[in-house]
């Protein structure tokens, strides 16, 4: 059994920076980073660093960006077999801004993501089928992954929904038919449910207004505030981890390929949540999106702390 990954994968070019540039402004950097991303890859090498087994199901340009890409995914492990190298497509591409104080702002050329359709469901069918776990995120046509979280799900996978980017309105109840978990930020949070959680009260008060649509376990991600959750098995919050960040670029990337990670290992709710708030803290004390993720080791080192 595995964890299945459908989704996005980029080439991410951060830019350091004091601040966030203002419109019109120019602004010099301290330096920058060129490396793996998108939210599908991000978590496909998550899970990978953690210690499981990964099938990833993307799409990337016949480009210098997809030969990068595709080595740097290889490198961690990842599976390969079912990224498919699309010749009139292009490699997702990132440009990140990221400030002093680890916030980010992300331009996204989604290129060959955008191309994802019931193909590529077909000709993963049986990793799909296979997997334990499957994780899901918006960069990619979302009639594809519901496809993906079907056939998943008809296999007996737990299916993993993290609604990023932000979706326009609130997902139909058929969405939450074919999910088991979903993930949702503030801001995204704010776009199923009609108003943005600030602090642990209204993110307990949201996530059972998930519920309520349908949704099966609602963990609402507040940052550094913590994380509610309100599921079958466990409801509750989780305080936030003390770490100093200098990178937010795919913390929540990081929390779910740590979340899909415990909950293969079989962790019961609560502690799968902490184990992914864990992974999503530790990967805000590291520059870039893939290569960020923590090890298995420095996850159980913080919480031992
Ligand atoms: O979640 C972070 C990711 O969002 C980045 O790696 C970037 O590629 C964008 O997809």
């Amino acid at each position: 059994m595995t964890v299945a990954v459908f989704g996005s994968i980029n080439t991410d070019v951060n830019a350091y920076l004091d601040r966030l540039p203002k419109p019109g402004e120019t602004l010099h950097g301290s330096g920058y980073k060129i490396g793996l991303g998108g939210k599908g890859a991000n978590q496909a090498v998550a899970v990978r660093k953690l210690g499981s087994d990964v099938k990833f199901v993307c799409r990337i340009g016949p480009d210098i960006f997809g030969d990068t890409a595709i080595n740097e995914i290889a490198s961690y492990g990842v599976t390969t077999d079912l990224v498919l190298r699309d010749p009139n497509g292009s490699t997702g591409l990132a440009l990140i801004n990221v400030g002093a104080d680890g916030e980010n702002a992300i331009s996204l050329i989604g290129g060959s993501n955008m191309t994802l359709d019931e193909t590529d469901v077909a000709r993963s069918k049986t990793a799909l089928e296979n997997a334990k776990i499957l994780l899901l995120q918006m960069e990619v046509p979302f009639a594809a992954s519901l496809a993906a979280a079907r056939v998943a799900k008809a296999g007996g996978a737990t299916v993993i929904l993290d609604p990023a980017p932000a979706p326009k309105k609130p997902y139909p109840r058929e969405v939450y038919d074919a999910v088991d978990v979903l993930t949702p930020n503030e801001l995204e949070t704010g776009s199923l449910v009609g108003w943005q959680p600030q602090n642990k009260e209204e993110g307990l008060k949201a996530a059972a207004e998930l519920n309520a649509m349908g949704v099966k376990i609602a963990i609402v991600k507040l940052g550094a505030k913590g994380v509610c959750v309100r599921g079958l098995s466990w409801e509750g919050f989780i305080p936030p981890f003390k770490v100093t960040p200098i990178d937010t670029v795919a913390a929540g990337d990081s929390f779910n390929g740590g979340l899909a990670y415990a909950l293969e290992q079989d962790m019961p709710l609560q502690q799968a949540v902490r184990f992914a708030a864990a992974c999503g803290a530790l990967s805000t004390t590291k520059k870039g999106a893939a290569a960020a993720a923590p090890l298995f080791s420095e996850v159980e080192k913080l919480l031992r702390a």
